[in-house]
C-alpha cells in the first residue's frame, strides 16, 4: 500500500462525515472487523456499537479474547449458538450450510441492531471476499448479505478495495495489537466449514481441538499463511486395542499469495509427527491424520 496513513486519514474523515447518528458492526475478532472496529472508534467513539455473536464456530478461546481486545468499546456479546447449531442441523451440502450460517447471521444480526437502532452498518469487506463470491467459488457470508429488512440509511464498507496484507498494514498503522493484526485469516463461517458434511456440536468440538493443536504447532515455527485443521470423515482405527470408528483429520499448512492462490508448505516430518500424535491422544475419537498437499488451484484453501 502506497500511503497508509493517508489511507487511514481519508477513512476515519469519511466515516466521520458520513455518520452523524450511531453505527453498528459486526465484530468477529478477526483481522477485517477488528481493523474496520478501530478505524470507526477512531472516527465516531461510542457512537460505535460493535457487536460480536458467539456462533459456537469460533476457535479455543476466542471468544474470551475478543472481549478482552475490545473491553475498551461498547461491546456487546450475543451467545447465539444453539441457533446457529439449530440452523445447520441436518445439512451436508457446503453451500447450502454457508447459507444457513449466513441467514441465522443476519438474523441474529437484525434483531440486535433493532433493539440498538443504529443508523449505519459498517462491514469489514475485503476485495477478495468480493472477487469469490461473484465468481460464485464461495458464498462468503459478508458479501451481498445486507438484511433486506434493515432499515440503514446505509452501509459503510472502508476495507472494500483492500487485500489481506493490505488490512494488516492498515492495522499495524493504528497501533492494533499484534495478535490481531498478524492474526491468520478465519473463515467467517468458522468452524463449520471445518467440520465436512453436517457440523454437530461433537464434530465442531473435535475441530475446535484439532485446530488448536495445529496452530500450536506450526504457527510460531513455520509463520504460514494459514495452518488449520478440518474433520473430514469417519474411519476405522483402533486405541488400546480395541476397534474405533472414529474422525479423520485433515492438516493444511499453506503459503498464500493473498488467498487467491495458496501452496502448501513441506512440513518438517517430525512436525508432522507430533501434531498426529497429539491429534490421535488428546481428541478420544481421533483415529487419523493425513496432510493436504493440494495447491490452490485446483483445491481451495478451506475444505468446504
Ligand atoms: P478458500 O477456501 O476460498 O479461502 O480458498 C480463501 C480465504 O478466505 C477464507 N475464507 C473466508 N473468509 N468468509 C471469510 O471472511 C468466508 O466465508 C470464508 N471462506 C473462506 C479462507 O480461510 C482463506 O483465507
Amino acid at each position: 500500500m502506497e500511503n497508509v496513513q493517508e489511507f487511514i486519514d481519508i477513512e476515519i474523515e469519511k466515516i466521520k462525515s458520513q455518520v452523524n447518528g450511531t453505527a453498528l458492526i459486526a465484530l468477529s475478532g478477526g483481522v477485517d472487523s477488528s481493523v474496520c472496529a478501530e478505524l470507526a472508534y477512531r472516527a465516531i467513539g461510542d457512537r460505535l456499537y460493535p457487536l460480536f455473536i458467539d456462533t459456537g464456530f469460533m476457535r479455543k478461546g476466542e471468544p474470551e479474547q475478543v472481549k478482552a481486545a475490545f473491553s475498551h468499546m461498547n461491546l456487546q456479546v450475543i451467545d447465539a449458538s444453539d441457533r446457529f447449531f439449530e440452523a445447520v442441523k441436518g445439512i451436508e451440502d457446503p453451500e447450502l450450510k454457508r447459507k444457513a450460517v449466513g441467514e441465522t447471521f443476519i438474523r441474529v444480526f437484525e434483531e440486535e441492531a433493532k433493539k440498538i437502532n443504529a443508523d449505519y452498518l459498517i462491514q469489514g469487506t475485503i476485495y477478495p471476499d468480493v472477487l469469490e463470491s461473484e465468481k460464485g467459488i464461495k458464498a462468503h457470508h459478508n458479501v451481498g448479505g445486507m438484511p433486506e429488512k434493515m432499515e440503514f440509511k446505509g452501509v459503510i464498507e472502508p476495507l472494500y478495495y483492500l487485500y489481506k496484507d493490505d488490512v494488516r498494514e492498515v492495522g499495524r498503522a493504528l497501533g492494533l495489537a499484534v495478535a490481531l493484526s498478524e492474526r491468520m485469516p478465519f473463515p467467517g463461517p468458522g468452524l463449520s466449514v471445518r467440520a465436512c458434511g453436517e457440523a454437530t456440536r461433537e464434530k465442531v468440538a473435535v475441530a475446535r481441538e484439532a485446530n488448536a493443536i495445529v496452530e500450536e504447532e506450526v504457527m510460531e515455527i513455520l509463520k504460514p499463511w494459514q495452518a488449520l485443521a478440518a474433520v473430514i470423515g469417519k474411519g476405522t482405527g483402533q486405541k488400546e486395542e480395541k476397534r474405533v470408528y472414529g474422525w479423520i483429520i485433515a492438516v493444511r499448512i499453506v503459503n498464500s499469495d493473498n488467498a487467491i492462490t495458496a501452496e502448501p508448505l513441506e512440513v518438517p516430518y517430525p512436525i508432522l509427527k507430533k501434531i498426529q500424535e497429539r491429534i490421535t491422544t488428546e481428541i478420544p475419537d481421533a483415529v487419523r491424520v493425513v496432510y493436504d498437499v493440494t495447491p490452490k488451484p485446483p483445491g481451495t484453501i478451506e475444505f468446504e
